[in-house]
């Protein structure tokens, strides 16, 4: 791969000029072109960076052979077909999140990259976050026990939606964030929600997943709330972690604290369950940009072949976890069974080494077919 990579960026709304600092700012990425339909966006971003090449149609990107990557910061509904026109053109493609409207959707991407051996990234930008990496690296090294639940609040007030809800406006970020420290995708969703302003469309969600493992996470978020609320709490037999996005400098706090059940216990008068009141700290935590080093992390991907911390696989979960949500928001509430949750989960730990070979390709023969279904591996 050569080493300096040209890139361009499609949609420079609200969310686009970030990932287009960060591309400028990161070491062998030349940003050659940024693209979006509304004329005053182009001109606002030629006035900050001159010397850029606009351009309105997003075709003078994907055919042009000197850009070998795409970055898509449009609406959801736009993100299969322009990520499906960025890898057809051989460009590698980072693609906000939620990855697009539907698994199926995800699959074709996830198909196309693969057909074209190129990279596909999601932008879960809070996996790249360094309260979230330490979170992960606590919890992989057992401090706080075994995880028993998490909850998660993303509250604000807007911006109101008309063609999402706010599951899938706020949510992939906690979902991406809980996938990512529990290390596995839910087997079923249970949602319910309100829609307050734009008929048809929840501006109020609340969320279960429910894991086979008997992990269990809540996952709240509104448009409609007086204050900004980021709050996470992950809750350890032996402690507790509080991740407040909010803060300044003190993102997380660890407790000490935690219930102990006595072992033993002759009369119901005896049994009390004991409450442990520890100390409370907040580790130090070297602040980087986490949208700098998911540029960057995009990058290196496209330099050495590897697969994306948040690849299409990734992509596709919080999208399945979405789509369930939506289907028992239309259910009341209902249970909604993930299909092949597990497949997928199988695939991921099998790409970064966790599993043993059961077969020729490492999958049992219900993985194995699964797997052709969602166009993972080859019929
Ligand atoms: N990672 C994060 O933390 C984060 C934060 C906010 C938004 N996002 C995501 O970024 C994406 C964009 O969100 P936004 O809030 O910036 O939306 P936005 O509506 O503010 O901006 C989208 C821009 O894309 C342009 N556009 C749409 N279709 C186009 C096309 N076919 N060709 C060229 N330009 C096109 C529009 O003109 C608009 O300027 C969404 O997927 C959203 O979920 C991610």
């Amino acid at each position: 791969m050569q080493k300096i990579i040209n890139i361009a960026v499609i949609g420079c709304g609200y969310w686009g000029p970030n990932l287009i600092r960060n591309f400028r700012s990161v070491p062998n990425c030349n940003l050659v072109a940024v693209c979006d339909m509304k004329a005053e966006r182009l001109s606002h971003m030629q006035n900050l960076y001159s010397g850029i090449k606009i351009t309105a149609d997003y075709r003078e990107v994907v055919e042009n052979s000197d850009i070998h990557a795409v970055a898509i910061a449009t609406p959801v509904f736009s993100h299969l077909e322009l990520g499906r026109q960025a890898l057809l053109g051989g460009k590698h493609t980072f693609i906000e999140k939620p990855m697009a409207s539907s698994s199926a959707q995800c699959r074709e991407l996830i198909g196309l990259a693969e057909k074209k051996g190129l990279t596909l990234m999601v932008g879960h930008t809070f996996i790249y976050s360094t309260p979230v990496r330490k979170i992960k690296e606590i919890v992989d090294y057992g401090d706080i026990g075994e995880l028993l639940y998490v909850t998660s609040q993303r509250l604000n007030l807007g911006l109101f939606q008309k063609d999402i809800n706010v599951a899938w406006d706020l949510a992939p970020h906690d979902v991406s964030i809980i996938l990512f420290v529990m290390g596995h995708a839910p087997s079923s969703v249970n949602c319910q929600g309100k829609e307050h302003m734009h008929s048809g469309v929840e501006g109020v969600t609340n969320m279960s997943l429910n894991f086979s493992n008997g992990g269990f996470a809540t996952v709240q978020s509104s448009w409609l709330d007086p204050n900004k609320v980021r709050r996470m709490t992950f809750v350890g037999t032996k402690r507790m972690i509080l991740y407040d996005d909010n803060e300044p400098l003190e993102k997380i706090k660890i407790y000490d604290k935690r219930v102990e059940v006595p072992p033993h216990y002759d009369t119901f008068a005896e049994f009390q369950f004991a409450y442990h009141y520890g100390d409370m700290y907040a580790p130090y935590l070297n602040q980087v940009e986490p949208l700098k080093v998911q540029c960057q992390h995009f990058l290196d991907c496209i330099k050495t072949g590897e697969k994306p911390l948040s690849s299409g696989l990734e992509g596709l979960q919080v999208v399945q976890v979405l789509e369930a949500a939506s289907e028992s928001l239309r259910r009341g509430g209902a249970k909604v069974d993930i299909d092949y949750a597990a497949a997928v989960d199988h695939l991921l730990a099998k790409r970064k080494g966790k599993v043993r070979r059961v077969g020729e390709d490492g999958l049992s023969t219900p993985e194995r077919v699964a797997s052709i279904e969602l166009g993972l591996i080859a019929r």
